[in-house]
């Protein structure tokens, strides 16, 4: 672990700056410095752009499109950049999926979600008593899937057109030479140190001597090495080898059972997206392992037989109809929703016309409905998944949502190999009508098996206007995600917002269980009268999700936006 005071960190960070000045971390002429940078909330690009969780990523993204790279490069880039740059869950020990549009219109559904080990079983988390564990699934070696990013890196090179060395280059830089961390970065780094040291037996580089602040430069060595490996040996420089070594070595020092065989097996997949239209826009999202694309189809549709335009952004009429559709898409996703591979998911007859005109028979417009009489659950406030929104010049639309699930994973980090675990395996149903730290239902669908991928909500997405690239769009944010897009879609479309306005504009979600209507603080306060006159228990909770979203403006313009709730920020030109 290393130590600095305060006049050593002004004396590494001069020192750091020279020879950063030597080399650049992008390529000949579009320099990103990590040591100067702004946080930028939106724009309007003529080619090219990225919104993602931090600054660098998104200046290293674009900064690899004016190098000639299209969005995949770009997304390759950006992805690795957060790896270093957004430790909380930007990564390469957690998973994601990949949602494109090829500028030919071909799409590519790319499922690189984690999987369970092949020593899992389906009551692992449970005492001799049957009682769940949450400890177990949540923190610590046992709590992780097995990783599935640097293969869905991978499995995204032949979209794109620079070599793979060019695309890690900007973040094995950012990891050896450091950057400045974010104000909100230091308190977060602050505030998980005991959780670091609680769930490490190695020195890991979030937790220093003393307190972090404002202007400290955070230097990933290990990480660095381990990034080198994937430069020099391919996915093999993660999946075997020494970084495979180090994290089997990690596993057995913790109660762990991610093998070599589970890594060396371990592939991305295509998934065919869900497609569908929505007041004459088409919609692209993600499918099964995802239940995002299912859930936003249905309440999409569910929405689309009423004039929600003509409702007014946020009214009681609105919000009651929208958190209706969203009960109703919820108790869906705990009963029928899981990893394709193991359970057959009624995809048909869940988008079905047919079927959700009858999903919305017992809808009454001035009266809360009411969710199955079960417990409650605890939600959690970490929802520290990440997206990425990019556009090309070419016109080719890439969205890209990657998780640890938690903020910083299982707060694992794999000693010598500097990356943090995920601790997706929470994502599965640990029992039967027992919620997870989301407060998500499950059951037989998504319950636990060898190399079973976890129903996730993540919900990458695409739409075309007039069979044209129109928005990408994404969020964070657990089981929120798909409320956060579906809000985010109907903002645009029917109530015209602009990108900023469609993400930024205060949310509401619900989820069937707990049967409650989630706020943010600045939701409006008649709206909340009216909907609690209905009988909608209301809580107010904070910030929900982070969304990148891009929209085409009618002058050909990328209108790309970074949600406002946390550091993130867009890049382009
Ligand atoms: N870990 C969040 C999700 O996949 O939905």
């Amino acid at each position: 672990m290393k130590m600095f005071s305060t006049l050593s960190i002004c004396i590494l960070v001069a020192q750091l700056q020279t020879s950063l000045a030597q080399v650049s971390i992008v390529g000949a002429g579009k320099k990103v410095d990590p040591y100067h940078y702004e946080v930028v909330k939106n724009g309007q690009f003529r080619r090219a752009s990225v919104s993602s969780a931090h600054p660098l990523a998104s200046m290293v993204g674009a900064a690899i499109m004016e190098q000639g790279g299209n969005a995949f490069d770009a997304g390759i880039a950006t992805q690795l950049a957060l790896a270093v740059v957004y430790p909380g869950a930007g990564n390469i020990g957690g998973g994601g999926f990949l949602l494109a549009r090829q500028s030919n219109g071909e799409l590519i559904g790319l499922d690189y979600r984690e999987a369970a080990p092949s020593k899992a079983n389906r009551d692992m988390y449970l005492d001799k008593n049957g009682t769940v564990l949450p400890a177990l699934s949540q923190f610590g070696h046992l709590a992780s899937g097995i990783p599935g990013t640097v293969a869905g890196l991978f499995a995204t090179l032949p979209y794109a057109k620079l070599p793979f060395k060019t695309l890690i280059q900007p973040a094995i830089d950012l990891a050896e030479k450091g950057f400045v961390i974010t104000e909100k970065q230091v308190s977060s780094f602050n505030a998980e140190r005991e959780n670091f040291i609680k769930n490490n037996s190695h020195p890991v580089a979030f937790v220093k001597e003393g307190k972090w602040h404002v202007g400290d430069t955070l230097v990933q060595k290990d990480l660095a090495a381990t990034l080198k490996r994937i430069q020099n040996e391919g996915a093999k420089g993660f999946y075997g080898g020494e970084t495979a070594k180090l994290i089997v070595a990690e596993m057995q020092s913790g109660n762990g059972i991610i093998n070599e065989e589970d890594l060396m097996n371990y592939t991305a997949k295509l998934r065919n997206p869900i497609e569908f239209d929505y007041r004459g826009n088409h919609i692209i999202s993600f499918a099964p392992p995802s239940s995002g694309g299912i859930i936003i189809n249905q309440m999409l549709k569910m929405i689309e037989k009423y004039p929600v335009g003509t409702f007014g952004f946020q009214s009681a009429k609105s919000v009651q109809l929208m958190v209706e559709v969203e009960r109703r898409a919820y108790a869906d996703r705990a009963e029928h929703m899981g990893d394709p591979d193991f359970w057959k998911v009624p995809v048909k007859t869940l988008t079905s016309d047919k079927y959700l005109t009858e999903r919305m028979k017992d809808y009454t417009s001035d009266k809360a409905g009411n969710s199955a009489n079960i417990n409650a659950g605890t939600i959690h406030e970490s929802e520290e998944t990440t997206h990425i929104s990019i556009m090309d010049a070419q016109g080719n639309m890439v969205s890209i949502t990657t998780t640890l699930n938690g903020g910083y994973g299982c707060k694992t980090v794999v000693g010598g190999a500097g990356f943090l675990l995920n601790n997706e395996m929470d994502d599965f149903s640990v029992k039967p009508g027992v919620p997870n730290m989301y407060g998500a239902i499950g059951g037989e669908a998504n319950a636990i098996a060898p190399g079973k991928r976890m129903l996730s909500s993540m919900t990458p997405t695409l739409i075309l206007k007039n069979k044209k690239p129109y928005v990408v769009i994404g969020t964070p944010g657990g089981t929120t995600i798909p409320t956060s897009v579906f809000q985010g879609i109907v903002n645009i479309i029917d109530f015209n917002m602009s990108a900023a306005d469609a993400i930024n504009k205060p949310k509401f979600h619900h989820q069937w269980l707990p049967d409650m209507v989630m706020i943010e603080k600045d939701f409006d306060a008649s709206t909340k009268k009216q909907l609690m006159a209905m009988g909608y228990k209301l809580v107010e909770r904070d910030g929900i999700g982070r969304t990148e979203a891009i929209r085409i403006l009618s002058d050909g313009k990328k209108e790309t936006a970074a949600d406002v709730r946390g550091d993130d920020s867009v890049a382009g030109f």
